[in-house]
């Protein structure tokens, strides 16, 4: 089962739809390979390049919130700041258990449903913001 974008997570805002359109690409792109039975290189390499790609685009999503006065920045980088954490705990799981099934479930409850769960509450209310002030959000 591929881990899509679809246009429902719109949040209208070009930069972060397009950096979430690759997140959720590149979860795929791991799950894929845990199915496919890829080892600890090519999966490690995948989970460390979902982890530098999601820093990066909090960073981006926060800069935009922060330059357009957005009140929620603070929860929301609290929120951000627990994600990446808990990335961090699924890289250690792999370094320790290798890609096992169990460690498919995690990157898909605690990566994918996560991520479409935040897009659709969290950052849907920051796209609506930002569309408010068009000049800061573009
Ligand atoms: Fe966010």
């Amino acid at each position: 089962m591929a881990i899509l974008w679809t246009p429902d997570l719109a949040v209208g805002v070009e930069l972060i739809d397009r950096q979430h359109q690759e997140l959720f690409a590149a979860i795929d792109r791991l799950l894929e390979a845990m199915a496919d039975g890829l080892g600890r290189g090519e999966v490690g390499r995948l989970i460390g390049f979902l982890g530098k790609y999601v820093v990066e685009h909090f960073r981006d999503e926060e800069k935009l919130m922060a330059d357009a006065g957005c009140p929620e920045l603070a929860q929301h980088r609290r929120v951000h700041e627990e994600f990446t954490a808990d990335l961090g705990r699924l890289v250690a799981q792999l370094e320790a258990t290798g890609p096992t099934s169990a460690l498919a479930v995690e990157v898909n409850t605690r990566g994918a449903q996560w991520l479409r769960t935040h897009v659709m509450v969290m950052d849907k209310r920051v796209g609506e913001f930002l569309r408010q002030r068009p000049r800061a959000a573009r």
